[in-house]
C-alpha cells in the first residue's frame, strides 16, 4: 500500500504544506531538541554525544513533564546503567536506547518507572541469547520491546531470553537465531513479532519453519520473518495461528516457490490479510513461473492483499489466476517478467481487485540489484515442486470456482479469445503500469470491456509507445492518467477521450511537432473536466490558441523545459486558469492578455494565480515596460523570483536585485527617450515647414544637449564639481574621430601622446559595452578634460561624429563656460562649403590645428599637440 500513496502523491501536482510543530534546544548545554506533537512531550538527543544519561534524565526532572513522554536518547556511546543514572526519567512513556554500547543494566533501573511502554534497546552489547542472561531488570508496564541487533556469540547454542514476567507485552523485535522459538511463555500475548534480519544491524537465520515453531504464539497477529534465510516451510506451520492476519517473508531469497504450496495450506486457518511474497527468488537466474498448485489453497483464504513483486515471475500456468480468492483486492506484481500469454485473459478471475501494481517488469536484472549473499545460481528448472496433493487443481473444480465469479472463464486453450479487448477486474481502480517494458505503437483501439467502470488512476508512464493513435479504454470514470516520458511523437484525435480526466500527464514526451501544426494540434478537445495538464519537456515551440480551448476546468498547466518563445495561449475559455509553469523556455514576455485572464481568474476562484518564470529571456525595455511593472507588482505571485533574470538590449543579464533597484526608474528613462526622439523629429521636420521650426532646428543641438543633461540629472548622476581641475577628469582627452580615420589614431595618436602620460578616451577601446551610443558619448565628454576632433570629409558625413562634435561644443558652452575644451585637428583640407554652418562657425571664432604629413612640420605638429601652452591643451597641473 506504500508504494500506491507514493505513487498517487506523484501524481498529485499540487504541494502539500506540512505544519510542523515548533521545536526548541533543551537539555545538557542545550545539546538536544524539544517539541511537544499531538504524542505529548518529546525530547530528542540522538546522536547528540551527551556524556552522561544523568544528565539528560535530570533535565527531565526539571521540566514540568508529567504526562507522556518521549526521550531519544540513542546513538550516544552510553555503556552500563543505572538506577540513580535514570532518575528523573521515571515518568517516561517511551524510551528510546539503540546504539548505544550499554552491555548492562542495574537490576533495580526501571524500578520506579510506572509508565514505560515502549522500551528500545536494538543495538547494544547486552548478551541476551546466552541462556544465563536475565530480563528480570524490564518494568513490567512495557507492551513494546526492540531488541535486536545484538552480536551472537556462536560458541553457545542461541536461546532466547525468557520475557515470562512482561504481561502486558504485545510486540517484540528481536533477532531469529533458530527455529527453536520457545519463547511461548507469552502465550496468548504477544500480538506483534518481528525476526527481520532486513536491517542492516539485525540478524536472522531461520532455515525452516516447523509447526512447532511458533506453536506458543497462538495470538499472533503480524509475523515479520523477512529476510530470514528461509529455505523451507512445513505445511503444518501456521495452522494454529487463527488470528494472524500480517506475514512478511519477503527477502528469502533462497525460499523460491516450493514451499509455497504448504504456506498456502496453512493460511487457510489464519485471518490472514496481507501476504508478503516479494523477493523470494536469487539475484541471477532465468524467469520463474507460478503453478497452480503453488497457490492450490489460496481461494480458501481470507487474502486481501498481496506483494508477490521480485521475483523474476515470466508466467502464471493458465487457470491460476482463478485460484486467487475473491477478498483479493490489492496485487503489487512489479518488478517480475512478466510476458504475454493466457493468464491475461483472466485478469477478471480477481473479482473484486482494486489495485493493481505491475510496474518495473524490466528491473529484475538490474546490475544495481545485486546481493553479495546471493550470488548462488538457481536451478535451471524451476519445476522442483513435489507432487501435489492438493484437491483444487482438477479440471471440474476450477470450472465450478470460475463459474461461480463472474466474468472468469476457465480456458481449455488460449486460441478463442482475442487477446486485444481484455476483461479487466470489474473494480479495478488503480493500475500502476509504469516502466512495464511495453513498447508499441498503439495504432488501434484497444478495447476494455466491459466498462471499466471504476478506473480512477492509470499509469502507463515510462513505456515505449512512439505512436500513440487508438485509444486504450474506454474509462468513464478516470481521473488520472499517467503517460509521461513515453516517447510519444504521435497522439490520436481520440486518444484522450476521456471527459472525466482531471490529471494528464504528458511530460518528456515529443509532442512539440504535433502541437506547432494548427490541423493536428486538437488533441484535448474532449478533456473538459482536466484540471492539470503537464506538457512539460515536450520540445514545444508553437502552441495554438484552439489547442487548450475546451480546457475550462484547467487550472495548473506546465509547459516548463520546453522552447517557448511567444506564450499565446490564453483564450476567453480558460477561465480556471490560476498556475502557469514556463520555467526553462524562451519568453521575453507575458501578454497582457495573459496577464489580465490570471488576475481575473484569481479574483473569480477567490484565489491566487501563479507564474514560473525562471531561465527565460524576459526584455528588460522601454517595449517591455508594462509586463515589467506588472512583474514587480505581483512579485508574489511568481515561483522563486529571486531566480529570475532579464536581458537588456546589449545582451547584458540583470539579476532581480538590480531589477528591482531599476524598475522604478524604468519609465521616467523611457519617458525622457520618447521626447528626445519626438523632439529630434519636430527639429527635422519644422525645418522644412516653418521659421519657428527653424529656430528650433538652429538650437537642436543645445535641445538635445540640456534634454540629456536634464535626465542626467534625475537619475542622479553626480556631476563633476569643478570643470578645471585635473582631477576631475578621468581622462586628459577624447579623441573623436570617424571610423575611416582610425588607422591614424591608432599608429599615431595613441601612441605618440600615450607615451606623453596623455590619458586618451578612445571610443573603439574605453566606450563601456551595454551602454547606449549616446550616453556614452556623453559620458566621454564629460569625464575628459578636452574633446579633440579630427576632422575629416568622412568626418563630416559620420551621424556619431557630428552629434560627438555639437555635444562637445555644448559641454564647451553651458558647462564650462566657453573654456575651450574643444580642439579641432584638420587631419586634411576640408573645403569650407562641405562643413556645417555650426562647425564653420566654430572654426572661425576658435582656431585649429593643422596636421601635416611633411617631416619637419609633422614634428612641430606633434610638439604642439602635447606641450603647446598657448591651447593649454594637455599641460599637467601643477
Ligand atoms: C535542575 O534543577 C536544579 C535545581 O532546581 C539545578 O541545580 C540543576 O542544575 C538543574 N539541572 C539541569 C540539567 O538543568
Ligand atoms: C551508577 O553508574 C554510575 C556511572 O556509571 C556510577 O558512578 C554509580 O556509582 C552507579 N551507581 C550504582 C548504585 O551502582
Ligand atoms: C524509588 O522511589 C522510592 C520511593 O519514592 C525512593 O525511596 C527510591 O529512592 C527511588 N529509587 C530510585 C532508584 O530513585
Ligand atoms: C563465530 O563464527 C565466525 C565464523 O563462522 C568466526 O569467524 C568467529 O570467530 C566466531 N566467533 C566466536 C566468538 O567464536
Ligand atoms: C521463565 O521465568 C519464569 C520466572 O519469571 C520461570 O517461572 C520460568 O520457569 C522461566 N522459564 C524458563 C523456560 O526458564
Ligand atoms: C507437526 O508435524 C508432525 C509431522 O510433521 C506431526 O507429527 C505433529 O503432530 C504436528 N504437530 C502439530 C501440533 O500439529
Ligand atoms: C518487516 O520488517 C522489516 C524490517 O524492519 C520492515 O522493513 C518491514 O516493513 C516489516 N514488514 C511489515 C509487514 O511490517
Ligand atoms: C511441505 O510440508 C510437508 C509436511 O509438513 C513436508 O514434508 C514438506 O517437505 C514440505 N514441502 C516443502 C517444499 O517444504
Ligand atoms: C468544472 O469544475 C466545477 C467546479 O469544480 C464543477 O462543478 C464542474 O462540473 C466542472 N466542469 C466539468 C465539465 O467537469
Ligand atoms: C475567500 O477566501 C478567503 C480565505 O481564503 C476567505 O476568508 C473568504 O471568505 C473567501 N471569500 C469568498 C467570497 O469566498
Amino acid at each position: 500500500m506504500g508504494r500506491l500513496h507514493i505513487a498517487v502523491e506523484c501524481m498529485v501536482l499540487f504541494v502539500i504544506y506540512e505544519t510542523l510543530s515548533k521545536i526548541y534546544t533543551c537539555g545538557p548545554d542545550n545539546q538536544c531538541e524539544c517539541s511537544t506533537d499531538n504524542h505529548g512531550f518529546v525530547m530528542d538527543c540522538d546522536g547528540k554525544i551527551v556524556s552522561r544519561l544523568s544528565d539528560i534524565c535530570s533535565a527531565i526532572r526539571n521540566t514540568s513533564i508529567k504526562s507522556t513522554a518521549i526521550l531519544k536518547a540513542g546513538r550516544n556511546n552510553f555503556r552500563n546503567v543505572n538506577a540513580t543514572e535514570l532518575v528523573g526519567c521515571e515518568s517516561l512513556y517511551t524510551l528510546e536506547l539503540n546504539f548505544n554500547q550499554i552491555s548492562e543494566f542495574g537490576k533495580d533501573s526501571f524500578k520506579n518507572f510506572s509508565n514505560l511502554e515502549i522500551l528500545d534497546l536494538s543495538r547494544n552489547n547486552i548478551q541476551i541469547f546466552k541462556p544465563e542472561w536475565s530480563a528480570a531488570f524490564l518494568p513490567e508496564t512495557l507492551s513494546t520491546l526492540i531488541l535486536d541487533g545484538f552480536t551472537v556469540d556462536n560458541s553457545s547454542i542461541p536461546s532466547y531470553p525468557n520475557l515470562s514476567h512482561l504481561r502486558k507485552l504485545q510486540t517484540l523485535k528481536l533477532d531469529g537465531l533458530s527455529d527453536n522459538f520457545d519463547i511461548g511463555k507469552h502465550t496468548n500475548r504477544l500480538k506483534e513479532l518481528s525476526l527481520s534480519g532486513l536491517s542492516f544491524y539485525s540478524h536472522c537465520s531461520i532455515p525452516h519453519i516447523s509447526n512447532s515453531t511458533f506453536r506458543q504464539l497462538l495470538s499472533i497477529v503480524k509475523l515479520n520473518i523477512s529476510s530470514c534465510s528461509l529455505r523451507s516451510i512445513s505445511a503444518g506451520a501456521f495452522e494454529q495461528l487463527y488470528h494472524l492476519e500480517v506475514l512478511d517473508l519477503s527477502f528469502n531469497r533462497k525460499l523460491g516457490f516450493r514451499s509455497f504450496e504448504n504456506l498456502s495450506y496453512g493460511l487457510q486457518f489464519t485471518n490472514i490479510r496481507s501476504v508478503n511474497i516479494s523477493y523470494l527468488h536469487t539475484t541471477f537466474g532465468i524467469g520463474t513461473r507460478l503453478f497452480k498448485q503453488d497457490i492450490c489453497y489460496l481461494w480458501n483464504t481470507s487474502v486481501e492483499e498481496i506483494a508477490i513483486s521480485g521475483n523474476r515471475i515470466m508466467y502464471f500456468e493458465t487457470n491460476t489466476v482463478i485460484l486467487l480468492p475473491e477478498s483479493l483486492t490489492t496485487i503489487d506484481m512489479s518488478e517480475n517478467e512478466i510476458t504475454f500469454g493466457p493468464f491475461l485473459l483472466q485478469t477478471s478471475c480477481m473479482t473484486n481487485l482494486r489495485i493493481f501494481l505491475g510496474g518495473l517488469q524490466h528491473l529484475a536484472h538490474h546490475p544495481y540489484r545485486y546481493f553479495a549473499d546471493d550470488t548462488e545460481e538457481e536451478p535451471t528448472c524451476n519445476n522442483d515442486r513435489m507432487p501435489s496433493r492438493c484437491p483444487f487443481m482438477h479440471e471440474t473444480f476450477l470450472n465450478q470456482l470460475a463459474a461461480n465469479k463472474s466474468q472468469c472463464n476457465y480456458l481449455q486453450s488460449a486460441g478463442k479469445k482475442t487477446l486485444r479487448s481484455s476483461d479487466f477486474p470489474k473494480y479495478l481502480q488503480f493500475v500502476d503500469l509504469h516502466e512495464g517494458n511495453f513498447i508499441y505503437n498503439l495504432l488501434i483501439d484497444y478495447d476494455i470491456k466491459p466498462n471499466a467502470n471504476f478506473v480512477k488512476v492509470l499509469d502507463l508512464s515510462n513505456n515505449i509507445f512512439n505512436i500513440f493513435i487508438g485509444q486504450f479504454g474506454p474509462f468513464p470514470n478516470i481521473e488520472v492518467f499517467n503517460i509521461s516520458r513515453c516517447y510519444i511523437m504521435q497522439l490520436g484525435q481520440n486518444t484522450l477521450n476521456y471527459p472525466s480526466l482531471q490529471i494528464l500527464r504528458l511530460d518528456k514526451n515529443y509532442l512539440g511537432d504535433q502541437l506547432a501544426d494548427s490541423l493536428r494540434s486538437n488533441v484535448f478537445a474532449t478533456l473538459i473536466s482536466l484540471k492539470a495538464l503537464n506538457l512539460s519537456a515536450n520540445g514545444i515551440t508553437i502552441l495554438h490558441t484552439s489547442t487548450f480551448v475546451s480546457l475550462t476546468n484547467l487550472t495548473h498547466l506546465d509547459l516548463s523545459y520546453n522552447n517557448i518563445g511567444i506564450l499565446d495561449i490564453m483564450t476567453s475559455s480558460l477561465i480556471s486558469l490560476l498556475k502557469i509553469d514556463l520555467h526553462v523556455n524562451s519568453l521575453h514576455t507575458i501578454t497582457s492578455d495573459i496577464r489580465t485572464s490570471l488576475e481575473m481568474n484569481a479574483i473569480r476562484r477567490n484565489s491566487t494565480f501563479g507564474l514560473d518564470l525562471q531561465n527565460n529571456s524576459l526584455d528588460y525595455s522601454c517595449e517591455n515596460q508594462d509586463f515589467l511593472n506588472w512583474l514587480n507588482e505581483h512579485k508574489s505571485n511568481m515561483n522563486a523570483f529571486e531566480m529570475y533574470v532579464f536581458r537588456l538590449s546589449d545582451g547584458r543579464i540583470m539579476d532581480v536585485t538590480w531589477f528591482q533597484n531599476d524598475i522604478s526608474y524604468l519609465a521616467g528613462n523611457c519617458r525622457s527617450y520618447t521626447l528626445l526622439i519626438v523632439l529630434c523629429c519636430i527639429g527635422i521636420s519644422s525645418a522644412l515647414v516653418t521659421v519657428v521650426g527653424g529656430v528650433i532646428y538652429r538650437h537642436r543641438w543645445k535641445l538635445r544637449y540640456l534634454l540629456f543633461m536634464s535626465r542626467k540629472r534625475f537619475f542622479g548622476y553626480r556631476r563633476l564639481p569643478d570643470y578645471t581641475l585635473k582631477e576631475s577628469y578621468i581622462f586628459d582627452a577624447f579623441i573623436s574621430y570617424a571610423e575611416d580615420n582610425f588607422r591614424f589614431i591608432l599608429d599615431e595618436v595613441i601612441p605618440k601622446l600615450e607615451a606623453e602620460n596623455v590619458s586618451l578616451c578612445v571610443h573603439q577601446r574605453d566606450f563601456q559595452a551595454g551602454k547606449a551610443i549616446s550616453e556614452n558619448i556623453i559620458e566621454a565628454i564629460q569625464s575628459s578634460r578636452k574633446t579633440i576632433v579630427i576632422l575629416s570629409e568622412a568626418y563630416l558625413d559620420s551621424k556619431w561624429c557630428m552629434y560627438e562634435f555639437n555635444m562637445a561644443r555644448m559641454e564647451n558652452l553651458y558647462s564650462r563656460e566657453d573654456q575651450g575644451c574643444l580642439l579641432i585637428v584638420m587631419l586634411e583640407k576640408v573645403p569650407h562649403n562641405k562643413m556645417p554652418l555650426e562647425m564653420l562657425r566654430w572654426i572661425q571664432e576658435n582656431s585649429y590645428i593643422e596636421y601635416t604629413n611633411e617631416p619637419e612640420g609633422n614634428t612641430m605638429f606633434w610638439d604642439k599637440m602635447v606641450t603647446a601652452k598657448k591651447f593649454n591643451v594637455f599641460a599637467l597641473q601643477d
